[in-house]
């Protein structure tokens, strides 16, 4: 099943959001395979947010999610790159719709509380910025006959 790459960023991390944030992906029916708590390295950050280096806001942007604790995610699922995407909502909270988390959570595009891979190329690529490969776990979920036909 496909596998994309999902961060609690600064914000949300400071407001007590993280438990909310990854219910949604566990209730959802998606499966945890990997999981940190920490601070994003410089480099860490400009690696992340690479495609951005030539936008405006590409310095606030390696600053805030450098600034504190984050929690990086590999999230294991059919379809998950796009089915995440879509629970996550619209890259400006003020039109995410509600249901999704920056519909539901944020206010202002610089503070929209969680990053999503995009597409199979940046998921793989976003994941081993945070991951080594012994450090996503290979398991199953004893509902997963409950959750796929
Ligand atoms: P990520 O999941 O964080 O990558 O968001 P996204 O894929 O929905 O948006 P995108 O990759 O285009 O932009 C990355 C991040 O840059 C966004 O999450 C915003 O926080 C920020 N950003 C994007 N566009 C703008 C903008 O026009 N102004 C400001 N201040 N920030 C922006
Ligand atoms: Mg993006």
């Amino acid at each position: 099943r496909e596998r994309t790459f999902v961060m609690v960023k600064p914000d949300a991390f400071q407001r007590g959001l993280v438990g909310e944030i990854v219910s949604r992906i566990e209730e959802r029916g998606l499966k945890l395979v990997g999981m940190k708590l920490l601070t994003p390295s410089r480099e860490q950050g400009e690696e992340h947010y690479a495609e951005h280096e030539d936008e405006p806001f590409y310095d606030d942007l390696v600053g805030f999610i450098t600034s504190g604790p984050a929690v990086p995610m590999v999230v294991e699922g059919e379809n998950a790159i796009s089915l995440v995407r879509d629970m996550i909502g619209a890259t400006d909270p003020a039109e995410a719709e509600p249901g999704t988390v920056r519909g539901d959570l944020a206010l202002d595009i610089g503070r929209n509380c969680v990053h999503a891979a995009d597409a199979p190329d940046t998921a793989e690529r976003e994941i081993s910025i945070y991951f080594d490969a012994d450090e996503i776990e290979t398991y199953e979920r004893n509902d997963e006959g409950w959750v796929y036909e």
